[in-house]
């Protein structure tokens, strides 16, 4: 990619600079842009006045929002919090971005969808009857988004793993020699810092705004997942296939999470995407 001298210029606030994905942004960005990294201890993005007066303050072109409430299953006895974070603060972070002409780029989840339609989801597709709370507090803040925000790019995106609480590293944690692993669910494991990449360049690029998938190519379920990285890793542990019934968690999950990406150029393949971290972690 050419540095441009516009590039260095522009001003991006990064929402959720500590997060999985958010580290990664800050990285990816800062080489070509200025960027201001906000934590949550910087700034909490549920308080309206706080965003608001932020961002116009820092009066940035671009914002991206890398933060929100993520753990699924706790979202279902914390419902208020993850509306706050995952749709409230979508409207919030919208006005101020309409307010300083800034474009707005914010993530969602595979779990907008219920899972049960027979293909892939393109980014057409509308979020529908998501199954757990989550999903049903990424759906509002998409809806928050698409009816507020004057430039958006809304990034749909699934099962990531990186640098933070994520799959991979459970199961390279878990010091088992047998483990069971869910069987029915298929989706496409992406990994945080491709989707970085690729988030950088539909920026650069500049595509018209709207709805984007961003995730890393080839599906599978978590059961092949798991073998394929005890399998990369050179790790001998037996992973035994299980129905979601059999493996009950408190939010319920989509059992087809398969995103299709049809606007934008390729990510790599999920296994070239997991070679490469698991080579980080050596
Ligand atoms: N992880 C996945 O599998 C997955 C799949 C699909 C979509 N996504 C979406 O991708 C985005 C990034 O996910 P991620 O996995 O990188 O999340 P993450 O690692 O959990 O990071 C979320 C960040 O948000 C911050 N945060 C929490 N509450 C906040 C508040 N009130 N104000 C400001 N910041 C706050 C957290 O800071 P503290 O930790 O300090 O509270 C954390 O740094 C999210 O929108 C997520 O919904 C994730």
């Amino acid at each position: 990619m050419v540095q441009r001298k516009s590039d260095i210029l522009e001003k991006v606030v990064i929402f959720g600079a500590n997060g999985m994905l958010g580290k990664e942004l800050v990285s990816v960005f800062s080489k070509f842009y200025k960027v201001i990294s906000l934590t949550h201890a910087d700034l909490d993005i549920a308080d309206e006045d706080a965003v608001s007066e932020k961002i116009f303050r820092l009066k940035p072109s671009i914002i991206i929002n890398a933060a929100g409430y993520t753990n699924v299953d706790l979202a279902e006895t914390e419902r208020d919090k993850a509306f706050a974070l995952n749709a409230h603060a979508i409207s919030y972070l919208s006005k101020a971005a309409n307010k300083c002409g800034a474009m707005l780029a914010t993530y969602s989840s595979d779990y907008v969808f219920s899972g049960e339609k027979d293909g892939e989801y393109d980014e057409n597709c509308e979020g529908d009857s998501p199954l757990n709370v989550y999903g049903k507090s990424k759906l509002e803040g998409e809806k928050s988004l698409k009816n507020t925000c004057k430039k958006f790019y809304l990034i749909r995106t699934s099962w990531l793993y990186g640098n933070g609480k994520n799959f991979v590293d459970t199961m390279l944690n878990s010091a088992k020699t047998e483990i069971k692993v869910v069987s029915d669910q298929i989706g496409k494991p992406t990994y945080a810092k491709d989707l970085a990449i690729a988030t950088l360049s539909l920026i650069k690029d500049h595509p018209s705004y709207g709805t984007y998938h961003l995730v890393n190519e080839g599906e599978l379920s978590w059961y092949d997942f798991a073998k394929k990285i005890f399998q990369i890793a050179g790790l001998n542990v037996k992973v035994t296939a299980v129905t979601s019934d059999e493996f009950k968690r408190l939010a319920k999950r989509p059992l087809n999470s398969r995103l299709l990406n049809s606007k934008r150029p390729r990510l790599r393949s999920v296994d070239k995407a997991l070679k490469s971290y698991l080579e980080t972690k050596i």
